[in-house]
């Protein structure tokens, strides 16, 4: 991380976890252990619970975030959520192409693109997610991979929006599965992603924008992950379930 530069963000994706009740009890785990943190600290949690989770972080330094969100304003789009839904509650950040919406339910750096400008016109602040698969990564293009999905996926996004927005590096090997990034690769594709941002927007623009690493980031493994000056926060599974574990990796990032 280099705080100089930029605000250290670790925000928390819950996925498909979590029935209200069980937010509930979370939440209230979480404020506690989210207290004294100086870096910017997320949840983002299922559509289900945004509204608890708007409420119940009311005064509090944790910021709510959704899984996903749609280009639309409105329309025939069964099962979709638009940007204004999600101001209208008060949600701040959203997720945007994370590898299991891309894998799963056939996101494309196109769909990915709209969703951001979206987001970045109703005021969210999108986390974009973007990373290799393992094969991609054997066949020696992890950079030709993440180079082409920030094009793509930043396509049209002014300097300014793009400052509002953060990027996360999850390479799709890593996620969930145990199989952490070593902090020298989480650094080498960080510092590609930041190199690729100077070229299209200008060093000093680059410079600005949050890069978080994601997939496998737990309490183990944070702390040497964070201290990468390209690494600046996570995006974290399994381990924001958690709140003894998720105020570790806000530990990590407050104090490293
Ligand atoms: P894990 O931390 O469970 O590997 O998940 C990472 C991730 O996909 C965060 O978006």
């Amino acid at each position: 991380m280099n705080k100089e530069l930029r605000k250290a963000v670790i925000a928390g994706n819950w996925k498909m976890n979590k029935t209200r009740p069980e937010a509930k009890t979370l939440i209230e785990e979480l404020k506690p252990v989210a207290e004294k943190a100086t870096c910017e600290v997320v949840i983002c949690v299922p559509y289900t619970n945004l509204e608890t989770a708007v409420e119940l972080t009311k005064g509090t330094n944790i910021k709510v975030g959704a899984e996903n969100v749609h280009f639309e304003k409105s329309g025939a789009f069964t099962g979709e959520i638009s940007a204004d839904m999600l101001t209208e509650i008060g949600v701040e950040y959203v997720i945007i192409g994370h590898s299991e919406r891309r894998q799963y339910y056939g996101e494309t750096d196109e769909t990915v693109n709209k969703r951001t400008k979206a987001a970045l016109a109703a005021g969210l602040k999108p986390i974009v997610c973007v990373g290799e698969l393992l094969w991609e990564r054997e066949c020696n293009i992890t950079e030709e991979v993440i180079a082409r999905q920030i094009k793509l996926d930043l396509y049209d996004v002014s300097a300014e929006d793009v400052q509002k927005t953060i990027i996360a590096y999850e390479p799709v090997w890593a996620i969930g599965t145990g199989k952490t990034a070593t902090s020298e690769q989480a650094e080498e594709v960080c510092g590609f992603i930041r190199e690729t941002l100077a070229k299209l927007y200008g060093k000093e623009v680059a410079d600005s924008v949050t890069i978080q690493y994601g997939g496998s980031m737990n309490p183990k493994n944070a702390a040497e992950l964070l201290a990468q000056p390209d690494v600046d926060g996570g995006l974290i599974g399994g381990a924001s379930l958690k709140a003894a574990d998720f105020g570790v990796l806000l530990d990590a990032a407050t104090n490293g």
